[in-house]
């Protein structure tokens, strides 16, 4: 392993629950209940998609505009809920392993759908760890598209094969197989497929 992308949300930090409140909020003002287990379908997939899954679920039609409101709703209230985040959110052995990996001299990219990545890493003060930063604002094509893995081997100056991808999403690791690279799981729920290796954290790499 030359190369490490690592996604963001449920691989370094515990934001999931964050994305899943916010978007519970906005099912309740629309008058549906959204599960828990719902909310495993919008792992890894952009605002937007996530979106109209969640209105699916609601049995939902809503024009374009009022699509750009809601998912703008929704994120005013997610990153109102991220203002206090720190490291205690950081996943288990997350930081200890980009560290090590570092100074064993592999080259470290994020590749998260995430608009919101660069605010969040500096929440967690993690943002110098990263040679090459790769998130919802650089890509225009969501996962399962390797589009974000592509732009992150790029950015590192490396082959596909010479870069592992670390993922807790089977729209990631699909991704990820499809640029190329291999993938290591981060899978504490033991739902995944289709990865090289499978740990529940990162701190199990150590
Ligand atoms: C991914 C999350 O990392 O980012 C998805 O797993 C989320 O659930 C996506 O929808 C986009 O995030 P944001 O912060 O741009 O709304
Ligand atoms: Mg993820």
């Amino acid at each position: 392993m030359k190369g490490a992308i690592f996604d963001l949300d449920g691989v370094i930090v515990d934001t999931a629950k964050y994305h899943y409140l916010a978007w519970k909020e906005l099912a309740d003002e629309l008058g549906f209940e959204f599960k828990e287990s719902d909310n495993e379908r919008l792992k890894g997939v952009s605002r937007m998609r996530s979106l109209e899954i969640l209105l699916e679920v609601g049995g939902i039609t809503a024009t374009e505009g009022e699509k750009i409101k809601m998912a703008e709703s929704k994120n005013q209230r997610y990153v109102e809920m991220l203002e206090n985040i720190d490291k205690s959110e950081l996943l288990e052995g997350a930081e200890e392993y980009l560290k090590k990996i570092k100074a064993d001299g592999v080259l470290i990219a994020l590749g998260s759908a995430s608009k919101n990545a660069p605010f969040i890493l500096e929440k967690l003060q993690i943002t110098d760890l990263f040679d090459v930063i790769v998130d919802g604002n650089s890509v225009s094509k969501a996962k399962p598209d390797p589009e974000v893995f592509l732009k992150g081997v790029e950015g590192l100056n490396l082959k596909p094969e010479e870069c592992c991808v670390f993922e807790d999403s089977q729209a990631g690791i699909e991704a990820a197989r499809k640029a190329g690279c291999g993938v290591i799981a981060i899978d504490k729920d033991g739902v995944l497929t289709d990865a090289d290796k499978y740990v529940k954290n990162l701190g199990e790499l150590l």
